[in-house]
């Protein structure tokens, strides 16, 4: 089976590499020339933990070109798997899609399946279709199937492999047969259904784990005002398995590409059929206020952050990743900068990234210590190993004052109550 996969983004990437592994030849494109060199040589575009080495290891069964018609041509299978960035007004932004949609219209010789795997709102798939109908330059039958994707970044090689199901949404048999052996060595259950459920499925599970986290994320602020811990409470909830022991971890709200995007999508979606989705549209108010939970929290200790050297220990939106989409501290550092204080940042891999927003007004460290050498107060934004394993004894040996605002709970309390610092986490008692 001849398989090319279109976008080499998380998405597109990811999938191109494990496909391989699983013994298909595949064929990548990208219209970056730049990205198509690196890959080329064996070396992955974006941060992901294994993803090179599993690259490196299924080069002859991997081809990138940015030569779309070439990769399309006699293709059996196509992935679509490039990005739907947010527009302004919340809903996905499908340009990019309908546009490979129309390269495929252009450049397919054979009969094949389109797979979307970029996630697109409900009722895309068949659009797409119609476009690929209208543009079709040879007589050839097209199908077109839903198969989103539910990888988390900083692990998509593993979700990827070994994924928790497999969501196939056709709307013609022979669709749903080819994509199941493209799949046959995959160990994971397989939902079929139709185009239109496969998309809400997407939907329906990211709006859920966002919910999940914004939940938690008020059960916390409620945890600080009456004297609960959060974790307890968490830990107690989890062992019901009708709720579960994941995503309960409270902390200054999500980020990253896929749940502010996703929640805000289905709710615009909702909108524009009339309808109000009032539990999406909770999880997204909740979420933005939690972002400044912290700069909140910090008004306790200084009046204004003026003039005051702030520490901050992580700027990706979680460990694992170099990506900054939606990160709290996008929120968070511009305000401070705004307030007149000195920024000292620390990040193991996203401090190239960070530059590339805010180049001024920040001083970035090579190490947590230089971080918090004479701060009045540190923020931690990412819970990196390395602030974990960070040694507590330190913050009060480096900082001029250790007040230390914990956004992600790194440390335990019974540890903290050991040292001469001010801790301030979510949802559990401070330590002064
Ligand atoms: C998320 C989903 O977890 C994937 O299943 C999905 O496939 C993916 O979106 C997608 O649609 O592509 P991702 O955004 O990579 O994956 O990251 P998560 O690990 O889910 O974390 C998202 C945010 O939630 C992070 O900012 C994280 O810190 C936060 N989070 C997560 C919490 O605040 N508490 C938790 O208990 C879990």
């Amino acid at each position: 089976m001849k398989i090319s996969v279109a976008g080499t983004g998380y998405v597109g990437l990811v999938t191109g590499v494990c496909l391989a592994e699983h013994g298909h030849s595949v064929t990548c494109v990208d219209i970056d020339e730049n990205k198509i060199a690196i890959m080329k040589a064996g070396i992955s575009p974006i941060y992901e933990p294994g993803l090179e080495e599993l690259m490196v290891r299924n080069m002859e069964r991997l081809f990138f070109t940015s030569n779309y018609q070439e990769a399309y041509r006699d293709a059996d299978v196509i992935f679509i798997g490039v990005g739907t960035p947010e527009k302004a007004d919340g809903s996905a932004n499908l340009k990019y899609v309908y546009e490979v949609a129309e390269q495929i219209a252009a450049s397919v010789e054979n009969d094949c399946v389109v797979v979307v795997k970029s996630t697109v709102p409900i009722g895309t798939n068949d659009k797409i279709e119609s476009l690929i109908q209208s543009k079709l330059k040879h007589n050839v039958k097209v199908s077109v199937a839903s198969n989103p994707e539910f990888l988390s970044q900083g692990t998509a090689v593993k979700d990827t492999l070994h994924t928790s199901r497999i969501v196939l949404g056709v709307e013609d048999e022979q669709a749903g047969e080819v994509l199941k052996e493209v799949y046959a060595s995959f160990k994971a259950p397989i939902v079929v259904t139709n185009r239109k459920s496969a998309e809400m499925i997407k939907y329906a599970s990211n709006d859920f784990l966002a919910l999940k986290i914004s939940f938690i994320n008020e059960i916390a602020n409620l945890c600080e005002i009456i004297g609960a811990n959060v974790e307890d409470v968490a830990h107690g909830m989890g062992f019901d398995s009708r709720i579960g022991n994941k995503f309960l971890n409270a902390g200054i709200g999500y980020g990253g590409s896929c749940f502010p995007k996703d929640t805000k999508a289905l709710h615009w979606l909702a909108n524009f059929h009339d309808y109000e989705l009032r539990t999406v549209k909770a999880a997204i108010d909740v979420n933005e206020n939690q972002k400044l939970k912290l700069i909140k929290k910090s008004r306790k200790y200084y009046e204004s952050l003026k003039g005051l050297n702030i520490a901050v220990l992580g700027l990706t939106f979680k460990p694992g990743t170099d990506d900054l989409r939606e990160a709290p501290t996008l929120v968070n550092i511009p305000l401070m900068i705004e307030d007149g204080a000195n920024v000292k940042a620390w990040d193991p891999v996203g401090v190239e990234n960070f530059k590339k927003l805010y180049s001024e007004g920040i001083t970035y460290c090579s190490s947590i210590e230089d971080t918090l050498k004479d701060a009045d107060i540190c923020f931690i934004f990412t819970e990196w190993d390395e602030v974990k394993d960070f040694d507590l004894k330190k913050y009060s040996q480096l900082m001029k004052t250790p007040i230390v605002l914990d956004g992600r709970n790194c440390y335990d309390l019974e540890d903290v109550q050991k040292q001469k610092l001010v801790y301030d986490s979510i949802g559990r008692e401070t330590v002064k």
